[in-house]
């Protein structure tokens, strides 16, 4: 997720800004830029790369008015540049942004047809275009703000400058985090608590369709319909490392909670009601050659790779074309058979892993079309492959995937669709259910994160164990393996994920009294054969941990522990079910005291074989 910081006050502004933004950088960003008034002008210093770059570039010029606008940028739209990084200038604006303006290319278009010049490839630098539009036909700058902000569809939090009015910087939000900081004949604005921490501890937390006019001694709030807003300071006693994780305790742990808006992030703009299509941006198929695959090969390591295994059960369901699902270290040296009929599918949370990265050059050598799903814009995975198909999760900084792995899925199901309705497997009628369904998962997710007290009690209570079970079945089974993964990497627990039918197969001579078994229960068509597999576990004194569907009124007289989600299609289920596997993972290596974001002998980019 990009940074924002912005001071006005009587001091040095861009030594603020720099130091502000060095306080972001554990977001991960690929360019950073400030935008400073200096004697009534704009002066931007933009670069691609780090803080300490633009830091140096700023030693180099006179920086030294006293209000100012800085941005670290996670790319989205368009590779890391210095043309693409923020702030973004246009006629005496400028803006900083975080968030996805979903019709950018709508705004883009008609601005251009009124002859502004766009000098980047971004979504965010519409904003500048905008304000400046209706500066430019007579409009305050507020006023300005207000209008261009009302035709603007996606999320953002912004701050802007104007030279018409350069005693004030305006900001504004809508579903991207945004503070105020309030000091002594100064004031501030930033993405997140740390940026500012250093210089006040009272903050103004903006709700959406919030705009703030920020001056050296005052703040006031309104409503995008410019009714006005009292919002208290909050003083804020977090240390600034606690501040980093928004008060969370781990990077994982705020990871896991941010999932929600992950998925969102990662529908957003995609999902095309009137016509029950996806637009999918980066994805540049033909109809014909959707029609012309006759088999999907997913390729990914470690918790990409059972992302892949959902994927299997979503696109055999909904599109119909036979899907094989494999390692990326296996792909590489078995010789696959593919060829130009076959979709390879890459999926990676870095797009650097080195497996595979190797799975992607093999396929293309072998004549297949290679669409990767990938977390980081112009990795080396998102350049090579044919197509890329983003997930929009911001940094994942605990090594322990968690939000990347639900946005994957995410991107899976877009993909889905996105065949399906090229190939006529999925009607009109359908996409809109199926998008309806999807829609609704990030409430899901969130119910099933309510419940994260109860998980916690369950993982005390079993912290103590050496070795887990996992079992599940169907869409469930992949599940049952993620969560193996994640107690196993950051607890350093013995765990393993297993289909429950393999059970009578070998694994049942593990179970007796010392063996915990997590059981995934959802209510679909195999739900009989899950709960005989929970009697087979019983009548050998296993223990049974059961994650079950609400409703579910027979499994909580045969588990020792259950905890319910809230019912869902089961197509949609692995969105659900894996959010307490990811939970009892966390508090488990918690209460075990493991360095839970960056467990032992672990990498969070295996960039090397
Ligand atoms: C998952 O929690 C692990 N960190 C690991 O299995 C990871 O998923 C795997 O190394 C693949 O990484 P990628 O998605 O960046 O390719």
């Amino acid at each position: 997720m990009c940074g924002i910081v912005g001071y006005i006050g009587p001091k040095n502004t861009s030594e603020i800004l720099v130091e502000g933004l060095r306080r972001l950088e554990y977001r991960g960003y690929d360019s950073a830029g400030v935008a400073v008034f200096q004697h009534g002008t704009i002066k931007i210093c933009r670069c691609e790369g780090k803080i300490s770059q633009l830091d140096r570039l700023l030693a180099g010029e006179r920086f030294d008015g006293s209000i100012g606008i800085g941005h670290t940028r996670w790319a989205t739209h368009g590779r890391p540049s210095e043309a693409n990084a923020h702030p973004h200038y246009y006629q005496g604006v400028a803006v900083v942004h975080n968030g996805i303006i979903e019709n950018y290319t709508e705004l883009k278009n008609s601005l251009k047809a009124e002859g502004d010049i766009f000098s980047s490839e971004t979504d965010s630098e519409v904003f500048s275009h905008l304000f400046a539009k209706f500066i430019r036909e007579g409009a305050s700058f507020e006023a300005a703000v207000r209008k261009g902000l009302a035709l603007v569809r996606g999320s953002y939090a912004i701050a802007v400058l104007c030279e018409k009015e350069p005693d004030r910087i305006i900001a504004a939000r809508k579903e991207s985090p945004l503070i105020l900081g309030l000091g002594n004949g100064e004031n501030f604005v930033a993405s997140d608590i740390p940026a500012i921490l250093s210089h006040t501890r009272e903050v103004v937390f903006l709700s959406d369709g919030e705009i703030a006019v920020l001056d050296a001694q005052s703040v006031r709030i309104s409503t995008l319909a410019g009714a006005p807003v009292e919002r208290a300071a909050r003083h804020i006693s977090w240390d600034p490392i606690m501040a980093e994780k928004a008060g969370y305790k781990h990077f994982m742990l705020k990871e896991i909670f941010e999932q929600p808006r992950a998925i969102i992030d990662t529908l957003r703009g995609r999902l095309i009601e009137d016509s029950d299509d996806v637009f999918l941006d980066g994805v540049k198929l033909t109809p014909e050659e959707v029609r012309n695959f006759d088999r999907i090969c997913f390729v990914a390591c470690g918790t990409s790779y059972y992302a892949c295994l959902v994927g299997k059960f979503m696109i055999e369901q909904l599109v119909g074309l036979p899907v094989e699902v494999d390692l990326g270290s296996e792909f590489r040296y078995r010789n696959p058979i593919v060829n130009n009929k076959t979709l390879v599918v890459l999926i990676s949370q870095s797009g650097e892993t080195a497996d595979t990265l190797a799975a992607m050059r093999e396929a293309k050598a072998k004549g297949a079309q290679t669409l990767c799903i990938c977390n980081v814009v112009e990795s080396t995975l998102a350049r090579d492959c044919n197509h890329v198909l983003y997930t929009h999760a911001g940094p994942e900084i605990g090594v322990a995937s968690t939000k990347a792995f639900t946005s994957q899925m995410t991107a899976i199901f877009l993909l889905a669709l996105y065949l399906g309705r090229a190939r006529g497997s999925i009607d009109g009628p359908r996409s809109r259910e199926l998008m309806q369904r999807m829609v609704e998962v990030p409430h899901l997710v969130e119910q099933a994160l309510e419940h994260e007290p109860a998980i916690k009690a369950i993982a005390e209570k079993y912290s103590v164990a050496k070795n887990f079970l996992f079992l599940g079945r169907g869409i469930i089974y992949p599940i049952a393996l993620e969560g193996a993964l994640k107690l196993k990497e950051i607890s350093y627990i013995h765990a393993e994920g297993y289909p429950a039918g393999e059970m009578k197969h070998g694994p049942i001579a593990l179970i007796d009294e010392h063996m915990p078994v997590v059981v995934l229960a959802q209510q679909d068509a195999i739900y009989e054969k899950i709960l005989s597999n929970i009697e087979e576990v019983k009548a050998r004194k296993g223990r049974v941990i059961a994650i079950a569907m609400d409703g579910d009124t027979v499994l909580g007289s045969k588990a020792d522990d259950i905890l319910y989600l809230p019912q869902t299609d089961p197509l949609f289920a692995p969105f659900v079910m894996v959010i307490p596997l990811q939970l009892f993972a966390y508090h488990v290596a918690d209460f075990k005291g493991t360095d839970v974001d960056q467990p032992r002998n672990l990498a969070k980019s295996v960039t090397v074989e």
